[in-house]
Formats: C-alpha cells, structure tokens, sequence
C-alpha cells in the first residue's frame, strides 16, 4: 500500500486528498502545507469523515518534510491560484518559487516519486518540476488534460441530454486559452460525436471548453478545486492500481508529434511507473497547427521561467 503526499492544503489539495482517502487504495496521506495548522486540521477533518463513508486511508496534515518520507506519489498543488482578469501564465514568478522549493525539499526525503504538478502556469511548473528534480521525465507530468476533458465532456452531455460516463473524448496541448479540444477523437458510447450534434453547437461547445477555467474564475473569484482535486486523484489511482489508463496528461515531448522538449499535454499511459507510453495520434493538419500554435505558447512561457531562473 503506497504513501501519498499532497503538497498545498488550499482548495484543491485539500479536495484531491479528500477524494483519494475515498478511493481507500493508499495507506496514508500526508497533506503539507506551509500552514501547518490548515493542513492538521483538514486531515484531521478528513479522518474523522472516515468511519462516516467507511475508508481506511490514515490523513496526516503537517508543515514538515520529514513527515513525507518515503512517499511513492506526490501531488503538488502549492502555490497561488489566479484572480477575476488574471491568465495562468500571470503566477509564473510566484508559483515557479514555491514548486521549486517544495519539489527540492520532496526529493530530500523520498527517492524516486512520481511528482504529479497541479499549480499554474501548469506545463511550465511540469518544467520546473522536472528541471528542480532532476528526475526522469515519465515519473514528473501535470495534471490538466483530465479537467479540460472533465469540462468538454460536461458540456456535451448537456448539450446531447446524456450521461457524461459515456462522452470519451482527446484533448490536447497546453493548459491555457491555446489548448486543443478533439471533436474527430470525441465519441458518445462509441458514435463519432459529429453524427450526433450540429457543427455550431459542436464549435460553441470547444470554445468554452477553451475558457473554462475562466469561467469559473469569473463565477467564484478563485479558480476550481472539485474537478481538479478529483483529476488528480484520478491519477494517482491509476499509478497506484498500475491501471494503465489512458488519459491527457502534461508530459516532456522527446520526438513525439515531432517536439523535442516542450511540456505539452498528450495522452499518456498511466501504470506503476508513471508515464508508461506516450501516445502519438495521426492528427490532420488543421489538428497538428492547433497543437503547434498551443506548443509555441508553452515555449514562451517556458523562456520566460528561464529567464527569471538566470536572475535568482
Ligand atoms: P489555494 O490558495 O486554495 O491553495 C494553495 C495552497 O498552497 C495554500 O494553502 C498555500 O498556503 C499553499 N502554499 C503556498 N506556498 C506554499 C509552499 N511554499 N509550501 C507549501 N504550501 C504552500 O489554491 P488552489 O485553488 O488550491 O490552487 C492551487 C494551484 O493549483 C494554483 O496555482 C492554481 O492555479 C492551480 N490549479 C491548477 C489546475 C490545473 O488544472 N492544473 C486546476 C485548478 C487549480
Ligand atoms: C482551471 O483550469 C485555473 O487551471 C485552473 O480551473
């Protein structure tokens, strides 16, 4: 039974760390956060729910490295989250700071973990993730594609009047406005979804997708944490069950869809290993420009934590 640790008890790590004890897959999770006190007391919270919805899973919420020894997932969830009118990309200084110092003080006390990274802007902390780490690429990727997924497939259930267990869907590239819903990999129980919505609908529907977590940021005054912590989870499951699931992740490209290192979303197989494969699907051209558009984005933003890393 594995050790999780979730770093950042705010909104959505506290959520991921809520959902997994649920799930009932992993010993214990540690839920850190540099308020200490938050984190005891949602893990606290969380523990006593546990003979309420029946789970064994032990919270522990803390302020200490130390207690994350040994932990085999890592779920990073620390950092800001954006304002009403801010982008992803406006947390760059802030957030690059806290995944660096949180990521190199994981790595003080466990030895191999697979680092799943939530905070934003999500493909550059993947990034600095990886670059503050040191370790290989297909055990540190970010969680996005599974939420931008979450909100097209939402959205067309609606649309169609269906469950949404039965919208299968691809989505990728960056986290961000530039990202690249899928309609020709989108299907309803198997039906190319084409053959069951009208093209406007269909484009509306992308389009929102594009800005939903905008959406919610305008509605709220924060950004979403029930399907992102959820999405996370999710994750885990997958490693810890060694699943082989396929799903969008952020992942380091090294030749795939003719990319050398970009952090761009993509599916992935999910196993005990983390990343077990990456998954080069036969886009089109318009669908390869779309991703192209969206990987230049990430470069930018990629450069520009290059840039502040040569300032500290
Ligand atoms: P939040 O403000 O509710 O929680 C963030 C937590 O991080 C706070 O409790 C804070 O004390 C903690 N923290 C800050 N610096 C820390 C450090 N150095 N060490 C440990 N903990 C530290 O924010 P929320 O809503 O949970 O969002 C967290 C991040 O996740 C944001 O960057 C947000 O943009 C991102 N996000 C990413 C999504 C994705 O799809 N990848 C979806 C939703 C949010
Ligand atoms: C979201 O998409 C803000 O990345 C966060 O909800």
């Amino acid at each position: 039974m594995s050790k999780v640790t979730v770093v950042g008890a705010g909104n959505v790590g506290a959520t991921c760390a809520n959902v997994l004890a649920h799930k009932d897959i992993v010993k214990e999770v540690v839920l850190l956060d540099i308020k200490g006190d938050l984190a005891r007391g949602k893990a606290l919270d969380s523990w006593q729910q546990a003979s309420i919805d029946y789970y064994s899973t032990y919270l522990k919420g803390t302020d200490d490295y130390a207690e994350t020894a040994g932990s085999d997932i890592v779920v990073v969830t620390a950092g800001i989250p954006r304002k009403p009118g801010m982008s992803r990309d406006d947390l760059i200084a802030t957030n690059a700071n806290i995944v660096n110092i949180v990521t190199s003080s994981i790595m003080k006390y466990s030895e191999n973990p697979i680092i799943i990274i939530v905070s934003n802007p999500l493909d550059v902390m993947t990034y600095a993730a990886q670059s503050a780490t040191g370790l290989s690429s297909d055990r540190v990727f970010g969680m996005a594609g599974i939420l931008d997924t979450a909100r097209y497939r939402a959205f067309l259930a609606t649309a169609l009047n269906v469950s949404p267990k039965d919208i299968q869907a691809v989505l990728m590239g960056g986290h961000g406005d530039t990202m690249v819903p899928l309609p020709r990999y989108t299907t309803v129980s198997g039906i190319p979804v084409m053959e069951l919505i009208d093209q406007e609908t269909l484009d509306a529907i992308v389009q929102r997708t594009k800005v939903g977590g905008g959406e919610l940021v305008k509605l709220m005054g924060t950004s979403a944490w029930y399907a992102p912590g959820a999405a996370a989870a999710q994750m885990v499951e997958a490693i810890v069950k060694d699943e082989n699931r396929i799903f969008p992740c952020c992942a380091r490209l090294e030749g795939q869809y003719g990319m050398e290192d970009v952090f761009l979303g993509v599916p992935v197989k999910l196993g005990k290993n983390g990343i077990e494969q990456v998954i080069e699907l036969q886009l089109n051209e318009d669908e390869m420009a779309l991703l192209n558009t969206s990987a230049e984005h990430v470069r930018k933003v990629m450069a520009i934590y290059d840039n502040l890393q040569q300032k500290v």
